[in-house]
C-alpha cells in the first residue's frame, strides 16, 4: 500500500494560522505560557487525540502524544515533533512545522495499515525559542540536566515575572521540573523536522535534507550602567551614556563576527532604561549571539568583544558587566541515525545549521537527528518564512519513511 497524506501538514497549519499573529511586529509572537501558546498547546492535544494518540504533559511541561504498541510499554520508543512557541514576530513554520508533519507522518502510517514494532511519540517541547526566558531550548535543558530547576525558575521575563510566576498564572505545576532521566530514557531514538533556516536547499535544488551539525551558540547578556540625566542641560564633556557604548559595542560584535570565516555575532536585543527622547539613559541592557563550528573560536571572539566592550564602557565613565545565559557546544548528530536516515532518503543531501534546536540537546542523552524542508525564501526568525506547499508534503512523507523504517 502506498502512503497518502489525508491530514496533510499544510491543512493543519492553516489550522492555526490566526493564532498569535502580532499586529504590531507582524507574523507571530506566541511566547511559551502565553495564551497563543497555549492554545496552540490545546489544538496539539484534540489532534494528536482524533489520531487515537494518548497525550501526557511531562514534569518539564513537554507534551508526549503516544502512538503505543499492543503491549503498551513506553520503552524503545522513536520520538519525533518539535515546537510551538515561537521568537517575537517569528513566522508560522520554525517549530509548527515539525508538530504538523510528525501528526501528518503518523497520520499517513496508520492509514496505509502499519503498525509499529516499537511506540512512537511525538513531543512538544515548551520555549525552544527562549524568547520570553532567555534560555533557548528551555524544557530540553532542564529534562537533560543542562539547566537546573533553581536557576529556571528565577529566569525573568522583559516584564519581570519569574518563569515560576509565569508557570502559575498559567496552571502548570513546577513543583517538580528537572532532570528526566527516565522520561527520556523511554526513548530510543529522536527525529525532529524543521523548516530550513538558510538556503542550502535552494542551492541544492532538493525539497528535504539531512542534518549533520548544529553551530556551537551561545547568548550572553551585556548591562551598561550610566548617569540618567537630562538631554537638554548636561554639557556633553559631563556625559556618562550607556547608549554611546551599547551602539559601539554592536559595532564590536559586527567587526568580530566578521573578522573570523563562518562566524555568527549578532546584536538582536538592546533595551534602553529609562527610553525617554529628552533622557541620558541610565542603563543600557543588549544581548549578544555568537555562533562557530569550533567552539573555542566562539569563546575567543566573546573575550574579544568583552575586552573591547569593557574598554568603551570606561572610556565613557560607564560600568559595565557581561553574563553568559546560556551556551550550546557544537552538536555532530548521529551518524548511525543519519546513515539509517539516508538509506530511506537516498537522494537528500546532508546540511549543517546555524540554528539550535530541542534535538541538539537531547543529543547529548540519546540519539538524534533531523530533517530539514526547503524554505524558497531562505529566511526565519521573521514573517518571511516560508515552505511550498509540496515541499511541506514532501517533508511530512519523508519523515514518515524514516519513522517506518526506524520502527519496523
Ligand atoms: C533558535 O532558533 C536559535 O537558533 O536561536
Ligand atoms: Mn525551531
Ligand atoms: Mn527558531
Amino acid at each position: 500500500m502506498t502512503t497518502t497524506i489525508t491530514f496533510t501538514p499544510n491543512a493543519l497549519l492553516s489550522e492555526i494560522a490566526d493564532i498569535g499573529r502580532d499586529p504590531v511586529r507582524g507574523g507571530y509572537s506566541r511566547p511559551v505560557f502565553s495564551p497563543p501558546e497555549q492554545k496552540l498547546n490545546q489544538w496539539f492535544i484534540e489532534k494528536a487525540a482524533s489520531l487515537g494518540l494518548d497525550v501526557e504533559q511531562d514534569r518539564n511541561g513537554i507534551l508526549w502524544a503516544w502512538w503505543d504498541t499492543p503491549s503498551k510499554e513506553r520503552t524503545n520508543a522513536i520520538g519525533t515533533g518539535s515546537h510551538l512557541d515561537s521568537v517575537p514576530g517569528g513566522g508560522n513554520f520554525d517549530g509548527p512545522l515539525g508538530v504538523a508533519s510528525a501528526l501528518s507522518a503518523v497520520a499517513a502510517l496508520k492509514n496505509e495499515g502499519f503498525e509499529p514494532s516499537r511506540p512512537i511519540a511525538i513531543l512538544v517541547f515548551p520555549e525552544e525559542e527562549g524568547s520570553r526566558f532567555g534560555l533557548a531550548c528551555l524544557s530540553s535543558r532542564l529534562a537533560t540536566g543542562a539547566a537546573t530547576p533553581e536557576k529556571v525558575r528565577t529566569l525573568t521575563d522583559p516584564e519581570g515575572i519569574t518563569y515560576a510566576e509565569a508557570a502559575e498564572a498559567a496552571g502548570f505545576d513546577h513543583s517538580s521540573i528537572g532532570a528526566d532521566k527516565e522520561g527520556l530514557a523511554r526513548l530510543a531514538q529522536f527525529v525532529e523536522l524543521h523548516i530550513e533556516q538558510g538556503k542550502g536547499l535552494i542551492d541544492l535544488d532538493k525539497p528535504v535534507a539531512i542534518a549533520g551539525t548544529i553551530l556551537g551558540h551561545g547568548r550572553w547578556h551585556a548591562r551598561i550602567t550610566g548617569t540618567g540625566d537630562h538631554a537638554g542641560t548636561t554639557r556633553m564633556q559631563d556625559r556618562h551614556d550607556p547608549m554611546l557604548v551599547g551602539a559601539h559595542i554592536i559595532s564590536a560584535v559586527r567587526e568580530e563576527g566578521q573578522s573570523v570565516k563562518q562566524a555568527r555575532a549578532t546584536v538582536g536585543r538592546f533595551e534602553v532604561t529609562p527610553g525617554g527622547t529628552n533622557v541620558i539613559a541610565s542603563q543600557v541592557d543588549l544581548w549578544i549571539d555568537v555562533r562557530h563550528r569550533d567552539d573555542e573560536t566562539t569563546k575567543a571572539i566573546v573575550e574579544r568583544i568583552t575586552q573591547r566592550a569593557q574598554q568603551l564602557a570606561e572610556a565613557e565613565g560607564c560600568k559595565i558587566r557581561i553574563d553568559e545565559e546560556s551556551f550550546s557546544p557544537t552538536v555532530h548528530f548521529d551518524s548511525k541515525l543519519r546513515e539509517a536516515m539516508k538509506s530511506v532518503l537516498a537522494s537528500a543531501p546532508v546540511l549543517d545549521t546555524g540554528a539550535g534546536h530541542d534535538a541538539g540537546i537531547l543529543s547529548t542523552h540519546i540519539p538524534t537527528g533531523m530533517l530539514f524542508v526547503r524554505n524558497p525564501t531562505g529566511t526565519s526568525h521573521s514573517p518571511a518564512e516560508f515552505a511550498e506547499a509540496e515541499d511541506v508534503d514532501t517533508g511530512a512523507l519523508r519523515l514518515a519513511d524514516v519513522l517506518r523504517h526506524l520502527s519496523l
